[in-house]
């Protein structure tokens, strides 16, 4: 299905590379205007050079965890005229066994990957409220499950899922507030120059998923255009998994 984003703007958190930058692609070509908050420079400046040719793109140098930044991103977005959509896509991860885990390290996570979209939701939700937009959050299938030495990354994610119903409700009728929770989407592709590598998927990494293949960044990036545009109009507060059914997977070791 296309959409068509024409005269929309949206700010696109952590856009500087992988999913962020594929979402922004994807409202580009759509016709919208595109900020990509992003706290790379590097990942910013590339994306953004990539992007221009496909439409209104700008960098905007920000630390989502940072409310200060946050509120200059803000000033910057209702100065140009007002927004439509808010991607909360930046996160960090940090894989360490709990007893290594430090308690700055725990913070930050949740910095970055919760407490960055409660700011941003905040500071921007005035001005989506004034044209009925629209906020997507960007979780992960680890706010379901879980790999060992993960306790940071899937607490943010568990609370961004609850964040998000709580925004729907909080922020309706007038601004739709939905949450995809993407599983294994190769991104190696979309990451900045000097972190760029091939990709290395095999054909196991592909056939275990009951869809048949890891996931690809346009596979959300679909999804969000979705959530997104007026024919998800009866649809908020609603987190949905993009992940190929491997959440829906029996899992047991079969010893026949
Ligand atoms: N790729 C996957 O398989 C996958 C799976 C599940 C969920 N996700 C989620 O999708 C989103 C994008 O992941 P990705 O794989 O593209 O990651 P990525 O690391 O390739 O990109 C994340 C971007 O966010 C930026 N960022 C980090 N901290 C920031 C901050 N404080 N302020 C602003 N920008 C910041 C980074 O610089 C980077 O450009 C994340 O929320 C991630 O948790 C990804």
């Amino acid at each position: 299905m296309m959409f068509n984003f024409t005269a929309k703007a949206a700010v696109v958190t952590g856009g500087g590379q992988g999913l962020g930058r594929a979402i922004a692609e994807a409202l580009l070509r759509s016709g919208a205007r595109v900020w990509l908050a992003e706290c790379d420079a590097e990942a910013g400046v590339e994306s953004c050079t990539a992007l221009a040719p496909l439409g209104p793109v700008e960098f905007v140098p920000t630390d989502v965890a940072d409310p200060a930044a946050v509120e200059a991103l803000h000033a910057q977005v209702a100065a140009a005229g007002g927004l439509d959509l808010l991607v909360n896509n930046a996160a960090v991860m940090v894989r360490k066994p709990l007893a290594e885990l430090s308690v700055a390290e725990w913070q930050r996570v949740l910095d970055v990957n919760l407490t960055g979209p409660f700011l941003c939701s905040r500071a921007l939700a005035p001005l989506l409220h004034e044209r009925r937009g629209n906020i997507v959050n960007i979780a992960s299938t680890r706010a379901l499950m879980s790999e060992p030495h993960t306790e940071s990354y899937a607490a943010a994610k568990g609370g961004l899922v609850a964040l998000t119903h709580a925004l729907a409700l909080s922020l309706g009728p007038e601004v739709r507030v939905n949450c995809i929770s993407p599983g294994w989407i190769d991104v190696t592709a979309l990451s900045k120059h000097s972190r760029c590598q091939p990709s290395q998927l095999s054909a196991r990494d592909h056939a275990q998923h009951p869809a048949g293949r890891v996931g690809r960044p346009e596979d959300v990036a679909g999804m969000v255009l979705y959530l997104a545009s007026d024919a998800a109009g009866f649809i908020t507060g609603q987190n949905f998994v993009v992940d190929g059914g491997m959440t829906r997977k029996m899992i047991y070791v079969d010893d026949q």
